[in-house]
């Protein structure tokens, strides 16, 4: 039986900008000029160190955490051009159905997340896997800090400092056998700490599961992020372990992981497995191939509002494709979507 399927995460009519909104070429350039004047970079914008971040909200970093920041690369990779998203708007609206489905409810629900102690395992196609304390999984990377755009599939994005190190560091520890060729992530599954769980009403197989080809997780672009803001994760970006892949739309960066696995098969992902025609495995951000409901030309750059919409062009490859175009040369993107 057919049934109507809400959005990668239910996206709203209300939530994508209604085309009459793009207006004219004129309203447009309007909104890059409000859009310039908010990249006006703040005070502490070309500082390399964690006091530019003194005006975001303190968390309750663990000691290994705060062992590891003394010791981070700030701005290993920036987003020149770009006004860094203000921390509350990135953390105010969110996707992590576990939570809820509405923008506001991960930070409204994702306090009940216990993220202490928490392990990773790491099994499949590895030579070495293990079951790690995430203190001691964590021991062996550098943090740096990644400054990236996020896109999501619903036409919205914003720019995010992460605080991470490539998986392309984890895989030289686990060594990956010569039949991984894929790598899948879950996140914790535990209703009585995650409400999206036990609601009758999810359309989620829970775990929520996501996966790279190999070669895309090696890309020095691809990080695993424990903090953002020159802090830990909040619970509601994906603490305390989290998937950052900026040329792909936000639904791959998988939160609160709890195992990786390398294997040989393409896994079988959570949107893909909802609706195939909607969401593919890849996911890469493209322009040039809209969303069977609502165009990826455009993206509304959060903050915005009615009267500033805030609406741009979206880049292919979210404005990375210098570094990623060459994994997919070969690949028909508007069949590989
Ligand atoms: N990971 C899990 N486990 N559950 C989710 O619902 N949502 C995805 C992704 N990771 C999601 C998830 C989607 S659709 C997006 S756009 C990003 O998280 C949003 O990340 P953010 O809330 O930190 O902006």
């Amino acid at each position: 039986m057919l049934i109507k399927l809400p959005s990668a995460s239910d996206c709203k009519e209300s939530e994508v900008t209604p085309e009459s909104l793009y207006v004219s070429r004129r309203a447009m350039l309007g909104g890059s000029l409000a859009a310039l004047a908010a990249t006006a970079l703040p005070r502490w914008a070309s500082a390399a160190d964690p006091s530019r971040y003194a005006n975001v909200e303190a968390g309750r970093a663990p000691g290994w955490f705060s062992a590891k920041l003394a010791a981070t690369k700030w701005q290993a990779v920036t987003a020149p051009g770009e006004a860094t998203t203000p921390f509350k708007d990135a953390t105010h609206y969110n996707n992590f159905y576990e939570f809820g489905t509405d923008k506001g409810d991960p930070a409204a629900n994702a306090g009940s997340l216990k993220t202490e102690p928490w392990a990773v395992v790491v099994d499949g196609e590895v030579g070495k896997p293990g079951r790690y304390a995430l203190e001691d999984f964590m021991k062996p990377y550098q943090l740096e800090e990644r400054i990236y755009r996020l896109r999501c599939v619903e036409a919205w994005s914003m720019v995010i400092p992460w605080l991470g190190f490539p998986i392309s560091a984890l895989l030289k520890q686990v060594e990956p056998t010569s039949k991984a060729r894929y790598i899948r992530f879950e996140t914790l599954q535990d209703p009585k700490t995650m409400p999206g769980q036990r609601s009758s009403f999810a359309l989620i197989d829970w775990p929520y599961i996501e996966g790279l080809r190999l070669d895309e997780a090696m890309n020095p672009l691809a990080i695993l992020a424990v903090g953002m803001y020159g802090r830990e994760l909040p619970n509601q970006n994906g603490a305390p372990l989290r998937l950052v892949v900026p040329w792909k739309y936000g639904f791959k960066s998988i939160k609160s992981i709890v195992r990786i696995s390398l294997v040989e098969e393409q896994p079988r992902t959570t949107w893909q497995a909802i609706a195939p025609d909607e969401y593919g495995f890849y996911a890469n951000v493209n322009p040039e191939v809209d969303h069977p409901r609502w165009t990826q030309a455009r993206e509304r750059r959060l903050p915005s509002g009615l009267f500033s919409p805030n609406v741009r062009p979206t880049q292919m490859f979210n404005g990375y494709a210098e570094e990623v175009a060459g994994l997919y040369s070969g690949l028909d993107l508007r069949k590989n979507y």
